[in-house]
């Protein structure tokens, strides 16, 4: 497994690949990787002949009172889950690597990355976008990876390639979770037992709005009602959106029609938690 630092080799070693027919595949990260985060190589190392994946703790996409410095990183754990993964190409930049001191350019989506946690994270999206666009440009990827968890920054990233006219294809891996139904997410490191407890109340309340609907329920009111009924039920949590949405526009929903993606942001004591899941509706 190659290990790179430099904008500089990482092309280099890009220009390698060329022959006609290698398809690369790119798992951009955070780091802290978990089953998640394997899956997505997994699902990488099938379908592409080669697979890279960055571990970058992007500044630019935490606000200012959010958690950069207490992200959690685990570099030799994170290189021995890659191997294991048969990875070819780990990319490693620093901070002032993707963005030295004279940096100016940010890349953003409007209207999709606006909403929900546009509203609550205001610069998260224009962080993620800007360095997902800088990653896509630099490893010219054929497909690139992205958790159902982050269901939101997966469509923003895949207007953003559309916009951009990107030759990437993006590519919906599905939520991996623990036993109990909790969203893996590296966060998950530093919650206490009691307020993982309690926010399994979110994916409890998603899979009963996804119930409703499986029963025939087709207006969004009464599910996002039931839904919000067990995130009241004494949790001690506090809902940041709770929705319906069209699974493309993200737009909320009055009548549930075609596919649907219920949507989910939740804070217990201090720490967020997000989580969706998808309903298709045959008409
Ligand atoms: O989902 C993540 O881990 C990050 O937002 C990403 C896509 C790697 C960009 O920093």
């Amino acid at each position: 497994m190659r290990i790179i630092r430099t904008t500089q080799a990482l092309r280099t070693w890009r220009r390698r690949q060329d022959p006609p027919g290698t398809s690369i595949g790119l798992v951009p990260t955070m780091g802290a990787l978990h089953a998640g985060h394997r899956s997505l190589m997994q699902r990488a190392r099938r379908t592409c002949q080669t697979v890279a994946v960055s571990i970058f703790v992007n500044p630019l996409q935490f606000g200012p009172a959010e958690d950069y410095r207490r992200y959690p990183r685990n570099l030799s754990q994170d290189l021995a889950s890659c191997r294991e993964e048969h990875v070819d190409l780990v990319f490693l930049p620093e901070p002032d690597t993707l963005y030295p001191r004279d940096f100016q350019t940010t890349v953003a989506v409007s209207t999709l990355a606006q909403r929900w946690e546009g509203e609550h994270r205001p610069t998260h999206f224009q962080g993620v976008t800007t360095v997902v666009t800088k990653l896509l440009n630099l490893v010219r990827p054929a497909r690139a990876f992205f958790g159902q968890k982050d269901y939101q920054q997966y469509g923003v990233i895949r207007q953003l390639v559309q916009d951009l006219d990107l030759d990437t294809r993006v590519t919906l891996c599905p939520t991996i979770r623990d036993a109990d139904g909790l969203a893996l997410s590296s966060r998950n490191r530093y919650v206490t037992t009691s307020q993982r407890q309690r926010a399994l109340a979110l994916y409890q309340a998603l899979s009963a709005g996804k119930a409703a609907i499986g029963r025939g329920m087709r207006r969004a009111d009464p599910v996002e009602k039931r839904m919000a009924k067990i995130l009241d039920t004494g949790h001690g949590l506090d809902v940041e959106y709770l929705a319906c949405c069209d699974a493309r526009t993200l737009e909320p929903l009055a009548r549930l029609r075609g596919t649907v993606v219920l949507l989910g942001a939740i804070r217990v004591g201090g720490v967020r938690f997000i989580d969706n899941l998808i309903v298709r509706i045959r008409q």
